[in-house]
């Protein structure tokens, strides 16, 4: 086993590990309690984007589809078709598939609905009465889109931790 192979297995699985935790994390357990939260909630999500919370997920989660790829030519001998119908194969590529529509939701729908949501933060501490009520419109709306994919790309990347653990006893 090559030393880069090894390095490439330690990258993939401590980000990964960093990535799916990341995704529960704020889908099922902080996302709830800051909205139940109300306007303190709010500023809770504010100081996350300060701290650049996406931005640190995301790269975690470009580190490991890079070293997963990596790791599938060395295992395939630079991408043979053969090695793809392998169980093992099969395993991997299932969880590679679950795990890129989980970073392209993440990447396309999730971070989009997430500064919306920030920027109708900002526009309805600022509005006057007659404004509020379409604001709270279009942040239930960006709301909805954002439990409803987040908890999707959730879902793909629980498939994908399930595929990896198991491919290689298929
Ligand atoms: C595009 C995404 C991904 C690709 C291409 C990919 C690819 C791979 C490959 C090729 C291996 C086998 C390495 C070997 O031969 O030892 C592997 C193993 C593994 N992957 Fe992924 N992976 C991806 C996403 C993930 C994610 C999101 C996780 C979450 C934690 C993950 C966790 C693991 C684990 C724990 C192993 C070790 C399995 C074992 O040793 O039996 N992978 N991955």
């Amino acid at each position: 086993m090559s030393a880069l192979f090894i390095l490439a297995r330690l990258i993939h699985i401590s980000t990964g590990v960093f990535w799916v935790g990341a995704v529960l994390f704020i889908n099922f357990l902080l996302g709830p309690s800051v909205m139940a939260a109300g306007p303190d909630g709010a500023k809770v999500m504010q100081q996350l984007v300060k701290r650049r919370y996406y931005e640190i997920v995301v790269g975690a989660a470009t580190l490991t589809v890079a070293s997963g790829l990596y790791m599938i030519g060395a295992d395939s001998s630079g991408f043979e078709a053969a090695w793809f119908a392998t169980r093992f194969g099969q395993g991997i590529s299932t969880g590679m598939l679950a795990a890129v529509l989980a970073y392209i939701l993440g990447v396309f729908v999730v971070r989009p609905a997430l500064y919306r949501m920030i920027a109708l933060g900002g526009q309805m501490a600022q509005a006057s009465p007659g404004d509020r009520p379409a604001i709270e419109q279009q942040m239930v709306a960006t709301r909805t889109r954002l439990i409803t994919v987040g908890g999707a790309a959730a879902v793909f990347l629980l498939v994908a931790v399930s595929a990896m653990a198991v491919a290689r006893y298929l």
